[in-house]
Parts: C-alpha cells; sequence; structure tokens
C-alpha cells in the first residue's frame, strides 16, 4: 500500500512542533510537500523534512491542486483555515484542520455542510483528544469509574504576553485571530470537557486585554491589542455537571501550565496535561498516580493518516466537533457583551 502524500501548508510554529515531527514518524503517511507564504520558513522546513524544492510552494493553491498530494494539512493563521479548507474539498482531498477551526459559527458549519456534502473526510487538531492520559480518562469515565460526573475544572495558563519585545503578531488582531486565547487555548479545553462530560448548555464569561498596545511587526508605531489576554468562565453542561474555567496568557511562570479536573460521586481524575503517560485517578476516596496503559497510545497525525485509510478511532475530534467549540467561543463574545449567562443551543 502506498503512503498517503501529506501537503502540509503554514510551516510555522505548531507545523514543526507537532505535525511535521508526528507526520514523518507516521505509519502509512509522509510529508510530501510544503507551503508558506515566508519563504525562510518554508525552505527550513523543506530541508529539515527533505522536501525538494520544487514541491515546496508559496501560493496553497498550487500546493493543493499538485496531483500527487494526497491529503492536505492546515496549519496557517485563523482567518485562512476554511478557505483552504472549501479548496480541498473542490479538490476532492481529505483535510486536517488546525483550531480554531474558523472565525465563527457560520463559517464553521458552511465547512462542514459542504465537506458533508463532498464526502470527504476531515480531522480538527484538538490536540488534547489525542493524549494517552485524555483518552484513558474518557475509557475509565465510561466505564463508569467516576459514577455521575457533577464538576470540571480546568486551567490554561501561559505568560506568553509578557514575551520581553513580543510585537503584534496575527494572534493579537481580530481580522486574522478574531480570538485570542479564548480560541488559542480555551477552545481546547472546551472540547476537553465536553469529550469527556458531554455537550455545554450555557455559559457565563468574563475576558480582558492587559497588554493593550504592542508595536506592529514591520514599524515602530504602536496599534492596539484586539484580541483576548484572558477568558475565564464558567459552563453549565449537559447532564447537570457544573464547570469552571481560566485561561491567561498574563500568568508569570508559566510556560504552558494545563491541568484539568473531573468530579463525579464515584470518582475523580487529576491531569496535569504536559504528562502524557499518567493521570491521578481517585477510587474509593483517594488520588492515586496512574500511568496509561500502552493501547491508548497514539499521535495526532497518525489518527489523521489513520481516518484516510479508513480506520478512524471513535476519539477523533470530527467538523461536529469543531462547531460545537466555535458555539462556545461565539457565546463567550455573546455572553461578554451582554453581561449575562448565554446559552449554547445546538
Ligand atoms: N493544536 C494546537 O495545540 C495548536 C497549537 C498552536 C497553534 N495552533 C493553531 O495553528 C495555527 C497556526 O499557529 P502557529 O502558532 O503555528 O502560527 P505561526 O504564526 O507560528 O505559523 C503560521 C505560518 O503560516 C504561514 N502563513 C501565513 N499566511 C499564509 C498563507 N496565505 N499561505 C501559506 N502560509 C501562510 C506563516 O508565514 C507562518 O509560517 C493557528 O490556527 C493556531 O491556533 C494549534
Amino acid at each position: 500500500v502506498n503512503n498517503i502524500r501529506v501537503g502540509v501548508i503554514g510551516c510555522g510554529g505548531i507545523a514543526n512542533g507537532r505535525h511535521l515531527p508526528e507526520l514523518k514518524a507516521s505509519a502509512g503517511g509522509e510529508i510530501y510537500a510544503l507551503c508558506d507564504t515566508d519563504i525562510n520558513a518554508l525552505n527550513k522546513a523543506g530541508e529539515k523534512y527533505n522536501v525538494p524544492s520544487e514541491r515546496r510552494f508559496e501560493n496553497y493553491l498550487d500546493l493543493i491542486k499538485c496531483p500527487e498530494v494526497d491529503a492536505v494539512d492546515i496549519c496557517t493563521p485563523n482567518y485562512l483555515h476554511c478557505t483552504m479548507a472549501h479548496v480541498a474539498i473542490s479538490e476532492g482531498k481529505p483535510f486536517c484542520i488546525e483550531k480554531p477551526v474558523g472565525m465563527d459559527c457560520d463559517e464553521v458549519y458552511r465547512l462542514k455542510e459542504s465537506a458533508d456534502k463532498a464526502g470527504i473526510k476531515s480531522m480538527v487538531c484538538f490536540s488534547y483528544r489525542f493524549m494517552p492520559s485524555v483518552r484513558y480518562a474518557k475509557w475509565l469515565i465510561e466505564q463508569g469509574t467516576l459514577g455521575k460526573v457533577n464538576a470540571v475544572y480546568a486551567q490554561y495558563l501561559k505568560s506568553s504576553a509578557f514575551i520581553e519585545g513580543r510585537r503584534l503578531d496575527w494572534r493579537f488582531e481580530k481580522r486574522y485571530a478574531r480570538y485570542g486565547v479564548s480560541g488559542d487555548l480555551a477552545v481546547h479545553l472546551a472540547d476537553l470537557a465536553s469529550f469527556l462530560t458531554g455537550d455545554f448548555k450555557r455559559i457565563c464569561a468574563d475576558t480582558g486585554i492587559v497588554v493593550k498596545e504592542r508595536k506592529r511587526l514591520d514599524s515602530e508605531e504602536y496599534a492596539p491589542v484586539e484580541t483576548d489576554d484572558y477568558c475565564n468562565f464558567l459552563a453549565a453542561m449537559e447532564g447537570n455537571a457544573s464547570a469552571t474555567f481560566s485561561i491567561t496568557r498574563c500568568a508569570p511562570g508559566n510556560d504552558n501550565c494545563v491541568r484539568a479536573e473531573v468530579y463525579g460521586d464515584k470518582g475523580g481524575i487529576r491531569f496535569n496535561l504536559n504528562e502524557n503517560d499518567r493521570l491521578e485517578v481517585c477510587i474509593d476516596g483517594k488520588m492515586k498516580l496512574t500511568m496509561v496503559p500502552k493501547e491508548f497510545f497514539t499521535t495526532q497525525m497518525q489518527e489523521f493518516i489513520n481516518v484516510i485509510n479508513n480506520k478512524p478511532d471513535k476519539y477523533v475530534p470530527t467538523l461536529e466537533d469543531g462547531c460545537k467549540c466555535q458555539k462556545v467561543l461565539d457565546g463567550i463574545i455573546e455572553s461578554v457583551e451582554k453581561g449575562t449567562w448565554v446559552s449554547i443551543g445546538r
């Protein structure tokens, strides 16, 4: 059987941090082509992953339309995701898409509809779903280990807003990102909570900007930061669990601190989501460090290759999950604007 030849669009942080190394290590997949508008980023990734210069594209249309590219991996800033995915659909190619899937609910619904109509396979990169500890937790919850879930506490703390000299990159501008830490970080925890405990019913949020202005990328001029630096929210979940989420990029001392706890009437689970292979599980009243069994280990990009090869895992995040999380993101904005709880309808 031939390898799935993947074309990766966007050779920045997440492509280099996760997509490219995991694709390289995947069984049944290979990095065939790359695309970036930044020629340095393109060539650097090309050299590292031995992608010859004729398969390094500056225009994403050329990559998607390249006949040898079997599947498309979208790792660009938020505002480009759906546009690129629609082209993949019209070329009949499966795609994997970074989070947040789009710039608002409507855009994500339209993408889901087109993909469904054309019968194109896809996957959303809610990365924490692929963590062995999260998969094991899901299994434990399905086994009834926690009993009836009543609470979720989740935190995502970074200090990235305070990086010395950080300029106004795309993450700080509404037209490129729309959401700040809500779309960047909270969306992961929202997906995690709905994956483990069920859909969102209502939320009430508080968001804000701490570092109000930054120098532009290409000049010494200051411009306003437009996306949220922190995002705290409460949620009522289907099944009546109550959830709290604390997310910020303004917490010095935290490089990437991700924690989540889920409690039921029979037990609980506590994760440090930087530790792939372990979690704490409470059974009979005592929290116990537990190692994750081998069968729960996988990677995000291996699952993408498996989706294309008709071997999808039941835990793989879909565009439907993307729609659900986008509703939470838009609900956060609506709640802050109105200063009230808002319902997250179906
Ligand atoms: N799943 C996760 O855990 C995770 C983590 C980080 C980022 N992300 C998501 O991944 C996406 C990218 O984030 P990042 O941190 O890698 O950003 P980044 O800025 O480091 O990289 C984005 C790359 O896209 C390139 N690009 C911009 N416009 C392009 C175009 N028209 N055609 C081709 N390339 C283009 C840029 O030059 C850059 O190299 C975002 O949507 C982000 O939310 C997900």
